[in-house]
Parts: structure tokens; sequence; C-alpha cells
């Protein structure tokens, strides 16, 4: 059978998907396709309709719809509804399933390289409170690490954030001044604000000054490649992981929801990191 697969946001015409799903289909010789769906929120109830009538068998989901989305499933993750977002649909016997692959996605983006990173001696500081913030604090905390603190810019916001807290992990809501003084005390650091995006290229959320060189500094921005930050924590002698990685691995993740196939990614990130610096 031919998989059809596919993206629905707006807007998305830039979207990667496209090419990294046609990645796993070839490494995983299936035959099938994933389009982009595009349109505004008037058009999207039609669109559905569409790939309702079409028997589509799974597709993503992106900004603006990760939460309108939930009203058109037959069922939705557990997790996905704690976080009250969906970004990745699985057609079950023509009933739709919501996931959030997200969170996942990136634990296991950052496990490749670094894999004994995360243990219950690990204290994570998580830049940031937004919604990929939220998947990913879950996500960490599912790995049982020691402490996550949460930094953000509205203190409310991280206090938001504390009430998906499960299991024994410690978190503490910080002032990024007081994340930047106590910054030798973490072994991962990840930034999941839009700071630093492109064009914004020389903007840093924090500063580094005493970072300790055994952490890992992670930056799910992906454009550019290596931003301010990182580049500022490689000066420094500090571990780097890169956002596009998490971008591939939580698509590897829907990938395996809809078609079973678990695939082996990591040679695909040099080639995406490639394909994003228009080579
Ligand atoms: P996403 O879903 O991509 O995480 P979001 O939910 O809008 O997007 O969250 C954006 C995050 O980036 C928030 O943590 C936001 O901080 P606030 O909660 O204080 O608004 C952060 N952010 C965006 N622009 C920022 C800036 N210029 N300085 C500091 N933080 C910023």
């Amino acid at each position: 059978m031919a998989y059809k697969l596919g993206l629905i946001g707006h807007p998305i015409g830039h979207s990667l998907s496209p090419w990294i799903h046609q990645q796993f289909l070839d490494l995983a010789e299936l035959d099938g396709e994933y389009k982009l769906y595009k349109g505004d929120h008037e058009a999207l109830p039609g669109v559905l309709k569409h790939l309702k009538e079409i028997g589509i068998d799974g597709f993503n989901v992106t900004v603006p719809y990760k939460q309108v989305i939930v009203d058109y499933l037959d069922e939705i993750d557990k997790d996905a509804e704690i976080l009250r977002a969906v970004n990745t649909v699985v057609n079950i016997d023509g009933k739709w399933k919501g996931y959030s692959t997200d969170g996942e996605g990136y634990v296991r983006s950052l496990k490749e390289p670094y894999p004994n990173l995360l243990n219950s001696e690990t204290s994570v500081l998580l830049l940031g409170a937004g919604g990929a913030a939220r998947g990913i604090y879950r996500a960490l905390m599912g790995q049982g690490v020691d402490t996550i603190d949460l930094a953000n810019r509205s203190q409310d916001k991280a206090k938001d954030l504390m009430s998906l807290r499960l299991g024994e992990v410690k978190s503490n809501v910080l002032s990024y001044q007081q994340a930047e003084e106590q910054l030798a005390k973490y072994d991962l650091i990840v930034q999941t604000t839009s700071v630093g995006m492109k064009p914004y290229i020389d903007d840093q959320v924090i500063q580094l000054d005493h970072i300790s060189k055994d952490a890992v500094v992670s930056d799910i921005v992906y454009q550019p490649i290596t931003t301010q930050l990182l580049h500022d924590a490689s000066e420094r002698g500090a571990n780097i992981h890169h956002g596009h990685a998490m971008l591939l691995y939580q698509g590897q993740l829907a990938f395996e929801k809809w078609t079973e196939n678990n695939l082996d990614v990591a040679h695909l990130v040099d080639k995406l990191e490639n394909k994003l610096r228009g080579e």
C-alpha cells in the first residue's frame, strides 16, 4: 500500500517535513507521499473533511492548530491531553488518535549523541515556558532526572508549567539573572524560546559566564543552525546539541506511529543540516 501522510498548519510553505518524511519512506522502502495541506482557520474544517475522505494514514499538526485539532479527534493520548497539544494524528481503523511527539522526540535526539546524560543525578535548566517547553519538561521528567529548574521572562508562565510536574523531580522557578548566577550547577541547559532565531541572530537569552565545561547546551532554534548561544557555549568549551536534531527525531517518532517502522535516523542529522544550509 502507498502511505498517505501530510501536514496541516498555517503557514507551512517552508516546512521541512515533506523532505524529512520522504527520507524515512525511502529508508523504510515504503511507497507513499507526505503532502502539505494548506489552509487558514476558515479552510480547516474543509481540509480535515478531505483528509477523512481520502483515508489519510496519519498527519502532523503545527501552529496554529495544535489545540483546535482536538475537537476533530476520536481519541487523545494521555500525555497530549495533559500538554493540551497534539502534533501527530494516527488513523487507527478509521478513527483519529492524537499524540504529542515533541518532547519524546527531543529526548531521543539528545540521547543519540549523549546516551548517559539523563539519569537520577542530572540537573537541568529549562529556558522558556511556552508550548515547546511544556513537552520537553514533561519528557525530561519521564527520564527520572533529579532537577529541572525553569527560567522564563514571565515567571507566572513558568509557575503554570510546574503543574505538569510528576514523580520526584525538583523544580524551581528562576529569573534569567538567577539562572545565570547559578549556571555552574547544571548538566544540561535547554533553550526553548524563539530568542536567537533568524533574523535576530545576535540575541542570546542568558549569558554563559558561569557554565560548567562538562555541561551540554541545547537550543531548539535551528535557524541559524548554530545560534549565538550554542556558539558561546562552544567557545567556553561546553558541549552543544542542535535544534534540527529534534525536528528529525520528532518526525521519526511520528513515522513510527504511522508505519510501525522504527528507523535508525542518526545519519540523517548531517544531511538535514546540509539541506538547511541550502547545500
Ligand atoms: P513556543 O510554542 O514556540 O514555545 P510560545 O508558546 O509563544 O512559543 O512561547 C514562547 C517562549 O519564548 C516563551 O517562553 C516566551 O517568554 P514569555 O513567556 O516571558 O513571553 C519566550 N520569548 C519570546 N520572545 C522572547 C524575548 N524577546 N525574550 C525572552 N523570552 C522570549
